[in-house]
């Protein structure tokens, strides 16, 4: 189990790498008396992302994959480039055979799965599995994959995610006992945006068997933590740009194309987000540089240290996964972000306060599915640049309010 004495360990290990590349962040250096505690919303931006942006709008900027001058061939190439960065920094296997599509963000992405690639993999009386407890942006596309089948007589049964209760991660076990050899698309979350464990996708393959496609939302996890598609044996990773250390607006979803037909994006396909794919392409290079690997280790400790304090101070109760420990145990890991509720003050109140100390933080019910909590909470997400004395600070003014 991960405690304090683990986080000073990591501190002490990481403290200098950490400190070099949280210099790097000029809207956090820029302030030093505000803390930044809501990266799950969205993440600050390194300088080199925003110098990648920067140079590619004032000495390249053209349309990508029309014109033939070096301008627009140059902007081409970097979509191309970014593409196979995708796929390197998922570790694909095989990424001569997977599809990587821009969009928007993780919701276009899900959505764009839903409506043009699941309607022709289902067949009648297929099942799927959706996480009711989940992001709601996980839950609606499949829900409405399922009345557009059912409106042309094609008729799949939803089963929702099974949970546990108490550390709000998948209950694998009911999960194998629910599903059958009609269960053949699940989608799933590798970092729970409220309860912040790694949601065990070793675990989940095992419970569904080898041939059920799995969907991955990868929204809090790409970057905090490696992510490895050939580990993981899923089928469709999808993934928001912008809490990548990315510009809003930019976005990918990561298709193997082994487990059903090709993924093929329908519609018209209009002119791409060229200066958010430009910033994808620096915020994954810089991540790479900056080692997923540490990255986990620091925000994993921190939010250790943030959880040990408050399970010494009796007036807040911490949702999730009360334990950190070794990824794939049959407990969680839990990851850089911890929600927690106050016994006497409501969120909104809450949130109000520790901003006037200077912390952000998102106070409310996190756009989480009907299955999930019922009133809303407090969280504080992590990030690399995010610093122990951050935690101790804000642990000394909860504990003001105990
Ligand atoms: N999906 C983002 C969050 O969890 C916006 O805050």
């Amino acid at each position: 189990m991960t405690s304090c004495a683990d986080s000073t360990a990591a501190v002490g290990e990481l403290g200098e790498w950490q400190r070099a590349l949280r210099a790097q962040f000029p809207i956090v250096t820029g302030n030093p008396d505000l803390a930044y505690l809501d990266s799950a919303a969205t993440a600050q931006k390194p300088r080199a992302v925003l110098d990648a942006v920067e140079t590619y709008l004032t000495t390249t900027n053209a349309n990508a994959g029309r014109g033939t001058y070096p301008w627009a061939n140059r902007t081409t190439a970097l979509v191309e480039q970014t593409r196979d960065q995708v796929r390197s920094f998922l570790d694909d296997p095989a990424p001569q055979r997977s599809a990587v599509h821009f969009t928007s963000g993780t919701t276009e992405g899900l959505r764009t799965i839903a409506r043009d690639w699941l309607p022709g993999f289902l067949e009648d009386g297929d099942e799927i599995v959706v996480p009711v407890a989940d992001h709601q942006a996980n839950i609606e596309p499949w829900l409405e994959t399922q009345r557009q089948l059912a409106r042309q007589g094609t008729h799949v049964r939803i089963l929702p995610m099974p949970y546990q209760q108490a550390s709000g991660d998948y209950d694998h076990t009911a999960l194998a006992q629910l599903g059958g050899p009609r269960t053949r698309f699940v989608a799933v979350t590798h970092v729970h945006h409220v309860y912040g464990g790694d949601m065990n996708i070793h675990r989940i393959r095992r419970a569904v068997g080898p041939n059920a496609v799995i969907c991955l939302d990868a929204a809090q996890s790409i970057g905090h933590l490696p992510l490895s598609v050939a580990d993981l044996d899923v089928d469709f990773v999808v993934f928001s740009g912008h809490k990548a250390l990315a510009l809003p607006g930019s976005g990918a979803v990561w298709a193997r194309q082994a487990r059903g037909p090709r993924f093929v994006p329908g519609g018209w396909s209009g002119t791409p987000n060229t200066v958010g794919i430009v910033s994808l392409a620096a915020a994954l290079d810089w991540l790479r540089a900056a080692g997923p690997d540490r990255i986990e280790r620091w925000t994993v400790a921190l939010a250790s240290r943030l959880t040990d304090g408050l399970r010494h101070l009796d007036a807040y109760e911490v949702l999730g996964c009360q334990t950190s420990l070794a990824a794939d145990s049959p407990v969680q890991r839990r990851q850089g972000i911890v929600t927690f509720r106050h016994r006497g003050i409501s969120s909104g109140d809450l949130g109000f306060i520790l901003f006037s100390h200077g912390f952000m933080v998102r106070c409310d019910h996190h756009c989480q599915g009907g299955a999930g909590e019922r009133s809303e909470s407090v969280r504080v997400s992590l990030h690399v640049y995010t610093i122990v004395e951050e935690i101790d600070r804000l642990l000394s003014v909860l504990a003001t309010l105990g």
